[in-house]
Order: structure tokens, then sequence, then C-alpha cells
């Protein structure tokens, strides 16, 4: 069974790209499959349009490579009213009927059921006696082995600031880090990867839940005997703290697998006949009103359910929370214009549910909480080719609309342009209002000044009626036409996913329709030739 994401404007994940490029070899006979029975489930999100891209490609390209497809493709969806799961579901159970029909299990057994608690992937071994303190932090990160994720580097945190009007409603950092001494090499468009840490609050919640001290050590053993000693991640011997802490992803909302070990522990009726329920098909909506809707994180659930909070077994927590995934920001400064430096504008992201608790982005909070002005702050970073690729030739003008944190690449494109001297730099920035948000103010107008940017604004809250970057950009058709269609320029959008870049794209196509007369369906065209040529790319975010 293939399960496969895609990221970026249809992109397979990093982790499958060597795959990918094996699977799309030109040598492969057409025929080499012939013996596989397989299938694909793709995860995606219709609200982008290269929804679940790579699954369906994927699909298609194991067919024509001769491989028997149980079942029809799979394509679950982030916009679905009960999550992903409302098509993973009917498609696994679809998938069982199908293999166990065709592989039967052996006389005498049957399929595990999903009640049925398995044995925990690790045993904790706890070293009660030690005298020997586990290696310090920055020893443990060279312990990371994934390939698909280098080493990280330990990067100082210079400044972290504010760069919003302390009136305006949203906190948005402008943070500086340091890495001097590593290899790190980056162009514009590249993104700067770390992993949050769980904040110190849940960290001791989770300790009194469990009833453990923190700074008690242990050494994990695989159950099955594996010759792997333990995630590459953790150190060995490692402390309670240390997994808790940055290991375990207790602050996200839990998935259902989260409550099938849960449901196995139960012990108290009522909480059993609850958890038994959210594991259930037609539990799925009660599920998703009580945990996704209102963001409930898996601490907070562990708390509505006190007996089997007390029943947990300590080696399960590695089966009960995912490890913490890295994050990705938009990298916004240029090497060649502050060379040893990496800056990133970061919105601390904060909303209110239906829950009273306001809720919390793990990874900006951690980052606003750091303050490098009250000692030294280290954080573990690495670099990450990104999906915006701007072109080398010096005549090649580039069309960058890039409203709110979505102006973060652009900045380093144009610090990185301005300094190789490259002219024909067009930004539009959009934002709430001229006096609490506009991000890079001083810069923007001194490289106008210099005549090295030529800047359009859009405020929306600024008057009556509601101003964005589309409507500058349709303002702007004639300049816009002659860039594109005479001096070959690139066009780029990054920002929030929502709505912004459907916007822009139209306004786009409508002034190809108005500037050069075309109809509806040949700027369509226009577009999609821009797109294939890498002459219209697109980083968004939601
Ligand atoms: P608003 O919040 O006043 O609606 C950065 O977030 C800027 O993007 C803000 O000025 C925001 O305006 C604006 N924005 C919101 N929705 C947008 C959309 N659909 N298209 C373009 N800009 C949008």
């Amino acid at each position: 069974m293939f399960v496969c994401s895609t990221t970026g404007e249809g992109d397979p994940p990093d982790n499958m790209k060597n795959f990918w490029r094996f699977l799309f070899r030109k040598s492969l006979p057409l025929g080499s499959l012939c013996r596989l029975d397989c299938a694909v489930l793709g995860l995606g999100d219709s609200s982008y349009s290269k929804f679940n891209f790579v699954a369906k490609k994927l699909h298609k390209r194991l067919l024509q490579l001769g491989a028997s497809i149980l079942l029809p493709v799979g394509l679950a969806d982030d916009q679905h009213d009960l999550g992903p799961d409302g098509v993973i579901d009917p498609w696994l159970t679809a998938f069982w009927e199908k293999a166990l029909s065709l592989y039967p299990p052996p006389a005498g057994l049957k399929a595990l059921s999903d009640t049925e608690l398995l044995p925990p992937r690790y045993t904790f071994n706890f070293l009660d006696n030690a005298t020997e303190k586990p290696a310090n932090w920055s020893q443990n990160m060279t312990l990371v082995t994934n390939r698909s994720q280098p080493c990280p580097f330990m990067a100082q945190m210079m400044s972290n600031q504010r760069v919003t009007h302390p009136t305006h409603f949203q906190d948005v950092r402008l943070i500086e880090f340091d890495i001097t001494g590593s290899n790190i090499e980056f162009d514009a468009g590249d993104v700067l990867m770390m992993r949050p840490q769980n904040c110190p609050e849940d960290v001791q919640q989770l300790c009194e839940l469990l009833k453990l001290d923190p700074e008690r050590q242990f050494i994990l053993t695989p159950t099955d005997g594996a010759a792997a000693p333990g995630p590459a991640r953790l150190p060995q011997p490692c402390t309670v703290r240390y997994l808790l802490e940055r290991f375990l992803d207790v602050a996200s909302v839990p998935r259902r697998s989260f409550f099938e070990v849960l449901a196995c522990f139960a012990t108290n009726e009522l909480e059993k006949e609850k958890l038994v329920e959210f594991c259930s098909a037609k539990g799925q909506e009660e599920l998703h009103s009580y945990c996704s809707r209102p963001r409930r994180t898996a601490l907070e659930v562990l708390a509505d359910f006190p007996h089997t909070m007390a029943t947990i077994q300590v080696d399960y927590l590695l089966d009960l929370f995912p490890e913490i995934q890295p994050r990705s920001f938009s990298i916004a400064s240029s090497l060649l214009a502050r060379p040893h430096r990496i800056q990133i504008l970061l919105a601390v992201v904060q909303y209110r549910t239906r829950l009273h608790k306001p809720r919390k982005g793990l990874c900006s909070s951690w980052l606003a909480s750091l303050d490098p002005t009250q000692g030294t702050v280290s954080v573990p970073l690495w670099v990450k080719k990104g999906g915006l690729k701007f072109p080398t030739d010096p005549n090649t003008p580039v069309i960058m609309v890039g409203p709110g944190t979505g102006v973060a690449p652009f900045r380093s494109a144009v610090q990185e342009r301005v300094a190789q001297h490259k002219t024909g730099n067009v930004l539009f920035f959009g934002c709430r209002s001229e006096c609490k948000d506009f991000y890079f103010r001083s810069e923007w107008e001194e490289l106008e000044g210099a005549s090295q940017l030529t800047l359009f604004t859009a405020f929306s809250r600024d008057q009556e009626d509601k101003v964005y970057v589309q409507h500058r950009v349709t303002q702007q058709a004639a300049l816009l036409w002659d860039l594109i269609v005479n001096k070959d320029a690139y066009f780029y959008i990054a920002g929030n996913a929502k709505d912004m870049p459907t916007a822009v794209c139209d306004a786009l196509k409508g002034l190809f329709q108005s500037e050069g007369g075309v109809s509806a369906s040949q700027a369509e065209e226009m577009l999609g030739a821009m797109e294939k040529a890498g002459r219209f790319q697109r980083e968004t975010w939601s």
C-alpha cells in the first residue's frame, strides 16, 4: 500500500523523492510490476489546485508499469467535513476486504481487531541509580541520522523583534540567527527548518499526570529485538524531561490512533464507552466535534479521561504520541546582504475556538518566548531548498506579490538581486494599515529612492473600501503586460493560501484579456504556459 502526500506545486514529499526518481526512470520496462498487487492512498487538501497530484500520478504510473491495483486511488482531503478520515475509513475498509480475500490469513489465524493492544514499540529501562549524566543537548544533536533531514546546527538567536505596532492585533516577529561556523548556504526562496519544543507548563502537567520525575533517566530497547537502539533523535540515556519537552508531540490535535491506544487502556466504563465510540466509524462526527473543531490538544484530552490516564503504561508513550515534526519558514534575508545571518518573519499564531482557552501555535509561540537579550539562546536549525526559484539572467524582471508575511521570501530575493545588481524588481505588498503592519517600510522606501525597486502597496483597512494586492495588480495592467510579454518577466505569489492566490491569478488573467485582447480561455492557457516554463510560481501556506 502506498500512502503519500503532495507538497509544493504537486511535488512528492522529501522522503519520497528518491523513490519517485527511480519509479519514473525511462529505463524501467513497462511490465516490471506485473507481479505486484497494490493500492494508493493520497493525503491532500482540496484547497490547493494540485490536490493529491502525487497520489494520482503514482497510481497512473503503477498501472503503466503493469501493477494490479486493488481499488481506486483514495483521495483523502483535509477539507472534508470529517477531516481526512472521512475518506480514509471507507477506503481502508474496502482495502482490507479486498486484501484479505486475496491473501486470507493462514488457517487458525485471524486478523487483529482495532481494540487489541499490541505490545509497545519500545521498553523503558529506568536507570534509577545512574551516576552518569546523559550527554548534553548539543552533543545529542549529532545523533540525528535521518537522510531527508540533515544534522541541525545550533544557531544563536541574535534578535527577536516585534515588527507590528504595539496596538496591532497581530504579533509578528523578525527573528535573526547567527550561522557563523555552519556550512549553511541558501538562496532566495529557500526555507529554514526547526523543531519547536513543548512549553514548560505542558511538560510539567504531563509529568504530573504520568507521575514521572522529569530528571529520571532511561534507555529504550525496541520490543521486537531490532538492532536499532531507538528513535535516532533521542539520546541514550535520555531524561524524561528531554522526551517530553523535545520529542513527544503533546500539543497537537490527537489522531484517531491516540484514541485507539487510550481505549485499550480504559477500565472505567464511562470513559471506555466514549473512547471506543471515538474509534468507531460512526463516532467520527462526534470525535471531530470534540477534538478537531475546537483544536483540543492531546494533553487536554488526557486530562478529560483521568481514570484511563492513570492506567497508561509509560512504555506506550511513544505509541501514544507522535514525534514533534519540524516546521518550515520562508527565509527573509540574503547571505549577500547579511553574511552569516538568517532572518525569518514570523506571525505568532493565536486564535480562539469554542474552547475558552486561546489556542497557540506551538512553534511560533515557542520562538516568540525566546529572549536573546536575557542570555544566550541557541536553536537547532537547518535549511531546505524551497519551491520558489528566481531567474539567473540579470535582465529578467521579477514581479512579486506578497501580502502580509508572504513578503518574506521576496525580501530575501530583493536583497539578493540588489546585491547582484539585477534590476526590474517589482513588489506588490498588502497589509491592513500603513502605520501598523507595513513590514520593512524604510528598507523598501530606500530601495525605491535608489531606483532598485518598484513598490505598490495595498492597505486594506486604511479606508472605507477594502484595497487588496489584486486590485493593484489590475491597476498596473499596462506595466505588467509589458514586463511579462516583452521582457519575459517572472511572476510570483506568496502568502496565505485562502483566497488571495486565486484572486491574484484572476487579476493576472484579467489583464491578459484587457491588455492583450485575448479570450478567457487563451488567458488561462497563457498562465498555464508561464507556469510550465517556471515563470509563474506560488508558495502558499494555511
Ligand atoms: P484584511 O485583513 O483587511 O481583509 C495581509 O494579511 C493582508 O492581506 C491584509 O491587508 C488582509 O486584509 C489582506 N487580505 C485578506 N484577504 C485577502 C484576499 N482574499 N486577497 C488579497 N488580500 C487579502
